[in-house]
């Protein structure tokens, strides 16, 4: 292992050379227009893996390819499945970038791109510490299995097939996953549940065409003034979801667990002012980390609807449409409840406009066991690391495959978050500490060595 640690040393720099490389590859998956660059970062991640020694396979989808890739001579070891994704999320808006988007730039102690954090620097962690052992031992304490995907920020919607026509193939002791966050700087976390979700996209038609709102208004339903009812319909004045049956699963917060939320540092004032509000706002009866990690949510994500230009506009709408996401926890089931949704804003769509509701993707939520054997390796490996015990926390977003590897391989992920919840993952500006980055990757390497031991 020490030989290890000192390859690391060693080669800091190119590590972080290796990341902006793929930082500068544009893999926006959500854009049609970026589709041959989500293929350039598949082909650079398998060349790394490929590389390092690993056996490879570019998968194509009827999306984007999925990267394959595994090192299986540590015989009867368990067996770690690595997953992660290579796609980004939309630069926009490009104006609030201070450097470009998919120019990364070293400043600050950051590395700032999109996809810094979100999820190629994380993702890499796993693949440099892989290959830092394979490079500097010449094996591994362990067999591994990469699965890195092209399409996690729209919905993983072509994992699942690949998944199970490979079921066989997959079959390990252990998922691992860095596409987290750790709880704060200073303190790394060991994530045990996350949110699952339910997307759909409303769009409300009305005239045939933009009309003069002064020759037509108030005789006729505008879409807009619809749709913002409908948006309206959707929580009630104490910040519960309105969606027939959206609580009926929902398992319910135990009372050790909230004790356990409550123990961890956090000063409301500072939350809210670290996303530049000065006030809160959610589900009555329960905290901020409980809102986030542990109750289910509705949110626009966005709204159009008429003339966006400069100067006033009358006119009606001939159509106005929003994107709707829901926030679930276990054991809410999303394709049950975009089914409710479906019928609820249906229900109440006014005369003179027609609904059109179509289903995007969903995902359960999710909450492991705490104590495994794994648990304990993930927690040595990243107290030698960083210096300091991760915490135990649940998180609010969502990572669809982590369901699905349970239900379909019954195996358990661990989430290991390097990053930071400020590193501006979705949002301009995104980054990831360099010294995380390098301490992602020690963490990394130690893990395989403490499953390793596990034998
Ligand atoms: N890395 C995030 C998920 C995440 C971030 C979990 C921070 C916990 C803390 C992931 O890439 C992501 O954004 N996923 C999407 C999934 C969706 C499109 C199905 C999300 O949560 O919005
Ligand atoms: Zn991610």
């Amino acid at each position: 292992m020490q030989t290890v640690t000192q390859f690391l040393q060693a080669h800091q720099t190119e590590a972080l050379e290796t990341l902006k490389a793929l930082l500068r590859i544009p893999s926006v998956s959500a854009i049609t227009a970026h589709k041959p660059d989500v293929r350039r970062a598949a082909e650079f991640v398998r060349e790394q893996l490929a590389s390092a020694g690993l056996t490879t396979e570019l998968v194509e989808t009827d999306g984007h390819p999925i990267v394959y890739a595994e090192w299986l001579k540590a015989g009867d070891a368990p067996t770690v499945l690595i997953y992660g994704h290579y796609d980004v999320q939309p630069p926009d808006p490009l104006d609030k970038w201070v450097t470009p988007p998919f120019e990364p730039d070293v400043r600050d102690g950051c590395l700032w791109a999109r996809g810094a954090t979100d999820d190629k620097g994380q993702m890499l962690t796993h693949v440099l510490s892989v290959a830092a052992w394979l490079k500097a031992e010449g094996r591994l304490l362990i067999n591994v299995k990469f699965v890195i995907e092209g399409e996690e920020e729209v919905g993983s919607e072509n994992l699942d097939k690949f998944l199970a026509a490979r079921r066989d193939q997959l079959r390990s002791d252990i998922a691992v996953i860095s596409d987290t966050s750790q709880y704060a700087p200073n303190i790394p976390a060991i994530t045990y549940g996350l949110r699952g979700i339910l997307a759909c996209e409303v769009r409300l038609h009305g005239p045939k065409q933009d009309l003069h709102s002064g020759i037509f208004g108030g005789a006729i339903t505008n879409p807009a003034n619809a749709l913002t009812r409908l948006i309206a319909s959707l929580h009630d004045a104490h910040g519960r979801v309105q969606i027939p049956g959206f609580y009926d699963d929902v398992l319910p917060l135990a009372a050790a667990e909230r004790a356990s939320f409550a123990a961890l540092p956090f000063k409301e004032a500072d939350f809210f002012a670290s996303v530049g509000v000065t006030a809160g706002w959610g589900e009555e009866g329960f905290t901020s980390t409980e809102r986030r990690w542990a109750r289910p949510t509705c949110d626009v994500n966005g709204l159009a609807a008429g003339y966006q230009g400069e100067g006033p506009k009358t006119i009606i709408p001939a159509w106005a449409s929003a994107k709707i996401t829901c926030r679930l926890v276990p054991d809410q089931d999303p394709h049950k409840l975009l089914k409710s949704l479906g019928q609820f804003l249906q229900a109440q769509t006014p005369p003179g406009c027609r609904l059109e509701f179509a289903e995007q993707h969903g995902c359960p939520g999710f909450v492991a066991d705490r104590n495994s054997p794994f648990m304990e390796a993930a927690n040595a490996a990243i107290r030698e690391a960083f210096g300091v015990a991760p915490v135990m926390i649940r998180e609010g977003g969502s990572i669809p495959v982590v369901g699905t590897l349970k239900e379909l391989l019954g195996v358990d992920t661990l989430l290991l978050g390097w990053g930071q919840n400020t590193d501006n993952l979705h949002s301009p500006n995104e980054h990831i500490s360099v010294a995380d980055f390098h301490r992602g990757i020690l963490a990394s390497a130690l893990l395989w060595k403490e499953i390793g031991s596990k034998r």
